[in-house]
């Protein structure tokens, strides 16, 4: 059984280790983490750990991001890093972490969530390439990895604009 709780000051290395290792040993991923966490786009509810005996495995992190459109700036968050450790991979971990992540943004009143992903994986929590075909991905065509979610239905109707991430992003 696994436990998913928001993140403590003690967890910072188990985090940035679950996500170097997820991620081929890079630092880029753990450097987000860190940068994300250490701005005001910090949000620390959406800061996720998964524990199995006592251990962290997983890690789940939304952040503030906006959208850019005709009529002003409409927030929502963005989806990433997610990681869980290899040798824990395939066990539901990462989806109970994606589930609990979305649960809780929508209990605080988030209404739109992006994320640039793997595609056969996030459309089973409900995320859709169609719903971001009018969301512009600021990192030129990314294709069906742009995925868009509406917490809040409708929250996207008729929006158009450029999705803008928070500069900590810039480090990966
Ligand atoms: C993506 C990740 C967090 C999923 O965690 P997990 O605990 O294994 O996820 P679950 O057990 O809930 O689901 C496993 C599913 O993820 C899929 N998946 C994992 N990596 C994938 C990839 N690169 N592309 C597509 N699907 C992938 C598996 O194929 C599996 O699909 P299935 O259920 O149809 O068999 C984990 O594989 C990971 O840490 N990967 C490396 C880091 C990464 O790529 N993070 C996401 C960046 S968008």
């Amino acid at each position: 059984m696994n436990l998913i709780r928001t993140e403590k000051p003690s967890d910072f290395a188990a985090i940035h280790a679950v996500n170097k290792q997820a991620f081929d040993n890079r630092e880029s991923e753990p450097g987000l983490v860190i940068a994300i966490r250490n701005s005001e786009n910090f949000i620390p509810e959406l800061s996720l750990v998964a524990e199995a005996n006592g251990k962290i495995v997983g890690h789940i992190l939304f952040s503030r991001i906006h959208i850019e459109t005709e009529d002003g700036q409409v927030p929502a968050l963005a989806l990433a890093p997610m990681a869980v450790l290899p040798e824990y991979q395939k066990q539901a971990i990462g989806s109970e972490l994606v589930r609990r992540g979305l649960a809780e943004a929508k209990r605080l009143g988030h209404a739109i969530v992006i994320v640039l992903g793997h595609t056969a994986y996030y459309p089973r929590f409900g995320f859709s390439a169609a719903l971001a075909k009018s969301l512009e991905c600021p990192y030129g065509d990314c294709g069906e990895a742009w995925m868009a979610l509406e917490l809040i239905p409708g929250a996207l109707d008729g929006l158009q604009g450029k999705v803008v991430y928070s500069p900590a992003f810039s480090h990966v």
